[in-house]
């Protein structure tokens, strides 16, 4: 179901960040679960494992409506350790795509379109925005305190490169960034290896090599906190197969999927989303869920042939009580909706309902 949005892609970032959340978000009445919280999420107990994913949660008021609307997971918007711009206005844009995007369709390109309806895809490019630390660390800190009993609070956090591409620099921005989140009291950290913003053309997930260096050096940091990596679609099986014996063992959850990434045109051919390296932007919503549910069965079958116990976080078009139940069949552990909780902040309770 469509409707109000929580964040308005009408208004910039920074108007959302200032004045949002919007729709059901903006007062949300505190839903009461009934009953004992059945689920683990990584050694927290929640109603139900369904949640935010990393990015529409802008801040603690967004992450706070979240959990008072009943989703039980709420992943605080990706952090770094220093301010960093966002990209220019506009950053959400809907899509014209009506079934499934195909990785060929991908590579061809799409058409961006003004409504946003059902079944909806939509392209986003933000470009991983920070504030200063000290500023996200009280404000993710409260969040985190908000959470009730059987609700968690995610920091999501990632690193950033200089410009002389000094690799142990990068690493050790990322080990930092997952001390600052953790200082929080955040219970769970994710890493954000699938930003399509971050100026490479292949996504860090993709090098299993860097993968396994920063998920061992952030574990040495952040010790018994369980950390989630953040993983895009893997094409490769064998690729897929290769990160997960790298990695398997060392992580404690892997999220899948993030977006899918094709070029944007509006309907006059132009490119939708303003600026240098932005004709290529990350998709999400219905089109893209074929995908997260495909690495989700991947994952599941990984881990049972490889004898790991990684938690599965499945990612990727989900709109619906039945999307949830898809995902959950598929093996994921917990599953989130980035697209379909923006366009209907009720989600969480509409699942809990069934
Ligand atoms: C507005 C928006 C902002 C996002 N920002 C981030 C982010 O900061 N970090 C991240 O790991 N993923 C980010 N994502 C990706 C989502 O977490 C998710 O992986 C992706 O949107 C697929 O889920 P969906 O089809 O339910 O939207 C963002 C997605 C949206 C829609």
């Amino acid at each position: 179901m469509i409707r109000e949005p929580f964040y308005d892609p009408k208004k910039s970032y920074e108007e959302n960040y200032e004045n949002g959340p919007f729709g059901a978000f903006k007062d949300p009445k505190k839903y009461e679960n009934t009953g004992e919280p059945e689920y683990d999420f990584l050694g927290n107990k929640v109603y139900l494992p369904f949640g935010i994913p990393a990015g529409p949660l802008l801040n603690g008021r967004f992450v706070k409506a979240a959990l008072d609307s009943g989703f039980d997971i709420a992943v605080y918007k990706t952090v770094r350790t220093q301010a960093y711009p966002c990209n220019a206005f506009p950053n959400v844009v809907a899509v014209d795509l009506n079934g499934d995007l195909t990785l060929e369709q991908a590579k061809n390109g799409i058409i961006s379109k003004d409504s946003y309806e059902a079944p909806l895809s939509i392209t986003n490019s933000f470009g991983v925005p920070s504030f200063d630390a000290q500023i996200w660390q009280k404000d993710l800190a409260e969040a985190v305190a908000h959470a009730g009993n059987s609700q968690v609070v995610v920091g999501s956090f990632q690193g950033t490169k200089k410009g002389d591409g000094d690799v142990d620099a990068f690493v050790a921005d990322f080990v930092l960034a997952a001390r600052l989140v953790k200082e929080t009291g955040a219970k769970i950290l994710e890493v954000n290896f699938s930003c399509p913003n971050e100026g490479t053309a292949h996504l860090m997930c993709f090098d299993v090599a860097m993968v396994r260096r920063t998920s061992e050096a952030i574990k040495n940091e952040i010790g018994n906190t369980p950390l989630v990596i953040k993983i895009a679609y893997y094409e490769n099986q064998e690729a897929l197969e290769k990160l997960i014996q790298d990695v398997g063992n060392i992580v404690d959850g892997i999220s899948a999927i993030n977006t899918i990434g094709s070029a944007v045109r509006n309907e006059k051919g132009e490119q939708a989303l303003p600026g240098e390296g932005r004709l290529v932007s990350g998709v999400c919503g219905e089109s893209i869920k074929w995908a997260g549910l495909d690495m989700t069965g991947r994952l599941k079958n990984l881990r049972e042939e490889l004898g790991m116990k990684f938690t599965i976080v499945g990612v990727g078009g989900v709109s619906s009580a039945d999307d949830f139940k898809k995902y959950r069949e598929a093996g994921a552990d917990a599953v989130m909706s980035a697209t379909g909780a923006m366009w209907n902040p009720m989600l969480a309770q509409e699942i809990k309902k069934v």
